[in-house]
C-alpha cells in the first residue's frame, strides 16, 4: 500500500502544481452541458495523473473524469478528477482540489484530496485512518443539528429537489453552506470544518477518496435513508456521526414533499 500511497501523492501534487501555475491565466472554456464548464487545465492536470499513475502500473484501470484514462487489470481501480471545482477556478475562487482515490477488488482503500493553494494534503487509508499533511483527523464533536455548520452541491439532474432539501436545513442549522467542491466539502467534514453533508447524483471520482477520508475519520456515510453506501450511489450523507440520523430526518421531509406530504 504504501508504494500505491506514494504514487498518488505524487500524482496529485504534479496536477496541483498544473492547477495552480494555470490560476489566474486566460483559460480555454468548454462546456459538457449547459452550465458545466471544462478547462484546458482539467485535461493537462489529469493527463499528468494518468500518465505517472501508468508510468508505474500501465495495466491499472484509472476511471478518470476527463477521459483520459484506460487500462484494465482485474480488480484494481483509479477514480480521478484531476480538478473538482472547476466552476470556482475558472472564476478565480479559491476553492478545488485534486482528488484520487483507490479501488482494490470493490472496496475503496486510499483516498488523496489535494489543495494546491492552501496546500493541505488530505490521505486517508482504510483502517488506518485520515490525515491532513501527516498530522491524524477527526471529525467534530457537535451534536445538535441546531449547532451544526453543513454543506451542499448542486448539480442540474437534481436541482429541484435539493432546493428543498436546502431549504429544510436551512431552517434547521445553524448555517449552510455551497462551496463547489464536493470532495473537499467531505475532506472539511472529516476534519470537523463541517459537521455534516449531502448532495445527490455525483460521479464515483467525486466520492471515492473523501468518502473514505470521512469514514477513517470517525464519521459515518449513508445513502439518504441510512442504507449502506457505494461509490456508484446517486445519494451521499457524510457526517460526524453525531448528527447522522437528524439529516437523515431532514432528507426524509424532503422525499415526502414531493409526493405531496409536509415539508419545511
Ligand atoms: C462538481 C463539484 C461540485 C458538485 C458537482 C460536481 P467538478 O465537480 O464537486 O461541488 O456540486 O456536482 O460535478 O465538475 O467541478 O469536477
Ligand atoms: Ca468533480
Ligand atoms: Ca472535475
Amino acid at each position: 500500500m504504501k508504494e500505491y500511497k506514494d504514487l498518488a501523492i505524487e500524482a496529485a501534487l504534479a496536477a496541483g502544481k498544473i492547477i495552480r501555475g494555470n490560476l489566474g491565466r486566460k483559460l480555454k472554456i468548454g462546456y459538457k452541458g449547459k452550465f458545466n464548464l471544462i478547462t484546458e487545465v482539467d485535461h493537462l492536470a489529469e493527463e499528468a495523473i494518468v500518465r505517472i499513475i501508468h508510468g508505474r502500473y500501465p495495466r491499472h484501470q484509472i476511471i478518470a473524469e476527463e477521459g483520459h484514462g484506460k487500462g484494465k487489470i482485474a480488480g484494481i481501480r483509479w477514480y480521478v478528477d484531476p480538478l473538482d471545482g472547476t466552476t470556482n477556478y475558472a472564476h478565480g475562487f479559491p476553492f478545488f482540489c485534486v482528488s484520487i482515490g483507490l479501488e482494490v477488488r470493490g472496496q475503496v482503500v486510499l483516498g488523496v484530496v489535494y489543495d494546491p493553494l492552501h496546500e493541505e494534503m488530505f490521505l486517508a487509508e482504510r483502517g488506518r485512518g485520515a490525515f491532513l499533511n501527516d498530522r491524524p483527523l477527526s471529525v467534530s464533536k457537535v451534536g445538535k443539528l441546531m449547532d451544526s455548520l453543513v454543506v451542499t452541491g448542486f448539480n442540474w439532474p437534481s436541482l429541484r429537489e435539493n432546493l428543498r432539501h436546502f431549504i429544510n436545513f436551512s431552517h434547521r442549522a445553524q448555517a449552510v453552506r455551497r462551496t463547489g467542491s464536493a470532495a473537499l466539502d467531505l475532506c472539511y467534514v472529516a476534519m470537523g470544518r463541517f459537521d455534516g453533508y449531502w448532495e445527490l447524483n455525483l460521479s464515483p471520482w467525486d466520492m471515492a477518496a473523501g468518502s473514505l477520508m470521512v469514514t477513517e475519520a470517525g464519521g459515518r456515510v449513508t445513502n439518504f435513508k441510512g442504507g449502506r453506501f457505494s461509490i456508484r450511489s446517486s445519494e451521499i450523507l457524510a457526517t460526524n456521526s453525531l448528527v447522522h440520523n437528524e439529516m437523515l430526518a431532514v432528507l426524509k421531509l424532503g422525499k415526502a414533499r414531493r409526493s405531496g406530504r409536509a415539508g419545511t
